[in-house]
C-alpha cells in the first residue's frame, strides 16, 4: 500500500489514478487546505476503486503513527505542501512551518514504523537561476524565494538520512527519490480531474484556460524581450498524466530488488522548451478558441528559459514523457470547459 500525502491535490489526484491502475492500494492523507474531497470521489469514479481517505494534517504525528500502525504501508509519496511563490514571499514563516514540519513529522513516523521508502515532490525551482541548459540533476542548487528554499531545505534534510544510516549501521536503510518537476500542465483526458486554483491563477496554463472561457479578460504575457525564440519566456511543460506515471515508475523502482541507494534526484520534464506564445498559439489552434493577450513587463524573479535534461529518469526509472503539447492544451481545455468553477461545479 502507498501512503499519498496531499493526494487530493492536482498532481496527487492524477497520481492516485495511475497508482490504482498499476495495481497499488492507495491511502490518502490530506487536510484539504488547497483541494476538495470531490477530487477523491472523481478518482474513485474514474478507477472504479474506493480509496482510503483520511482528512488530516501531515504535521499531526499522532495521525501518522496511527496510519502506519493500522495499514500495511510499503512506501510514501509526499505531495502535501504549499506551492505559491508569491504567497511564500509574503508569509515565509507559514511556508517553512507547513512544508518543513510536514516532512519532519512524516520522516519521524516513517522511521518509527520502519517504512523508509519515500518519493518527495521537489521542483525545478531548486536549480535557482539556471547557469546552463538543459538542466541536469548534478547542477548547483539554490533558492530564489521562500517556497523554493523550503524545497531545498527538505532535499538537504533528506540527504542527511542515508548518512545517519551509515553511522548507525542501520539494518534497513532509507531509499529516497527526489522528483524535480518542471512545469506541470494538463488534466486527465476524462475531464473529471484537473487543476483547480484558488482565485487568480499565478501559473500560465490555468490563466490561459480561464481567459479562453471568459473568466479573465486578457492574458498578460510577462516579457517580450527575452533572448528566446520569440522574446517570451521558455519553459518545459509536462503533462500531469506523464508526471503521475513518473511517480509510479519511481515507486516501482523503490520497491524493486535493486531499489534506490540512499537519495537520488530525477528531473521530470519533456526535455523541450516552449515559449509563452507557442503555448498560447497551440491552445488557440487546437481548441479553436480565442485567448486575448498583451505583452507586458517582465515578472520579477522570472528566468528567460528553463528546461530539463531527462536522460537520468529515462535510463534509471525507465520513464519518459509521452504526451505532447496538443494533449496538454486539449486536456486543459476539456477540464476547464466542463468544470468552469473547478470542483465546486456539479458535473454535467
Ligand atoms: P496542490 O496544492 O494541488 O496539492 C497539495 C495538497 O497538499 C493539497 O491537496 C493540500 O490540501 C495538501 N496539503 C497542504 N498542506 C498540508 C498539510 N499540512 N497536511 C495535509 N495536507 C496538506 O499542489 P500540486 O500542484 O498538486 O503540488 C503537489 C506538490 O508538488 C507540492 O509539494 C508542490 O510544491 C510540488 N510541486 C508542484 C508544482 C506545480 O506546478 N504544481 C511544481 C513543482 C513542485
Ligand atoms: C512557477 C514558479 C516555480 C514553480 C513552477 C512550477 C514563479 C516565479 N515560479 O514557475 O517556482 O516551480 O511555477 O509550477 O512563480 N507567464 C505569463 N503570464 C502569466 C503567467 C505566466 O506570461 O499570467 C509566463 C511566465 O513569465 C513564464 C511562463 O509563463 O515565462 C510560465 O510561468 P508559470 O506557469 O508561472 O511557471 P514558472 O514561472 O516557470
Amino acid at each position: 500500500m502507498i501512503l499519498v500525502t496531499g493526494g487530493a491535490g492536482y498532481i496527487g489526484s492524477h497520481t492516485c489514478v495511475e497508482l490504482i491502475e498499476a495495481g497499488y492500494d492507495v491511502l490518502v492523507l490530506d487536510n484539504l487546505s488547497n483541494s476538495s474531497r470531490e477530487s477523491i470521489h472523481r478518482v474513485e469514479q474514474l478507477t472504479g476503486k474506493s480509496i482510503s481517505f483520511i482528512e488530516g494534517d501531515v504535521r499531526n504525528g499522532d495521525i501518522l503513527n496511527v496510519l502506519f500502525n493500522t495499514h500495511p504501508i510499503d512506501a510514501v509519496i509526499h505531495f502535501a505542501g504549499l506551492k505559491s511563490v508569491g504567497e511564500s514571499c509574503e508569509n515565509p514563516i507559514f511556508y517553512y512551518e507547513n512544508n518543513i514540519e510536514c516532512t519532519l513529522k512524516l520522516i519521524q513516523a516513517m522511521q518509527d514504523a520502519g517504512v523508509k521508502n519515500l518519493v518527495f515532490s521537489s521542483s525545478a525551482t531548486v536549480y535557482g537561476d539556471p547557469q546552463r541548459l538543459p538542466l541536469t540533476e548534478d547542477m548547483p542548487l539554490s533558492a530564489t524565494n521562500p517556497y523554493g528554499r523550503s524545497k531545498l531545505i527538505i532535499e538537504d534534510m533528506l540527504r542527511d538520512l542515508p548518512n545517519a544510516d551509515r553511522l548507525n549501521q542501520a539494518a534497513q536503510p532509507w531509499s529516497v527519490t527526489l522528483l524535480r518537476y518542471f512545469n506541470p500542465v494538463g488534466a486527465h483526458k476524462s475531464g473529471l480531474i484537473g487543476e483547480d486554483p484558488n482565485g487568480i491563477p499565478n501559473n500560465l496554463m490555468p490563466f490561459i484556460s480561464q481567459t479562453a472561457i471568459g473568466k479573465r479578460e486578457c492574458l498578460s504575457v510577462f516579457g517580450g524581450d527575452y533572448d528566446t525564440v520569440d522574446g517570451t519566456g521558455v519553459r518545459d511543460y509536462i503533462h500531469v498524466v506523464d508526471l503521475a506515471k513518473g511517480h509510479v515508475k519511481a515507486v516501482d523502482k523503490l520497491l524493486s530488488e535493486n531499489g534506490i541507494d540512499g537519495v537520488q534526484a530525477f528531473n521530470l520534464g519533456t526535455g523541450h522548451g516552449l515559449s509563452v506564445l507557442e503555448l498560447v498559439n497551440a491552445f488557440k489552434d487546437c481548441n479553436q478558441v480565442d485567448v486575448p493577450y498583451q505583452i507586458s513587463g517582465r515578472r520579477p524573479g522570472d528566468v528567460a528559459a528553463c528546461y530539463a535534461d531527462v536522460s537520468r529518469a529515462r535510463d534509471e526509472l525507465g520513464w519518459q514523457a509521452e504526451l505532447g503539447v496538443r494533449d496538454m492544451v486539449k486536456d486543459s481545455w476539456r477540464w476547464q470547459s466542463r468544470n468552469p468553477e473547478g470542483y465546486s461545479d456539479i458535473m454535467m
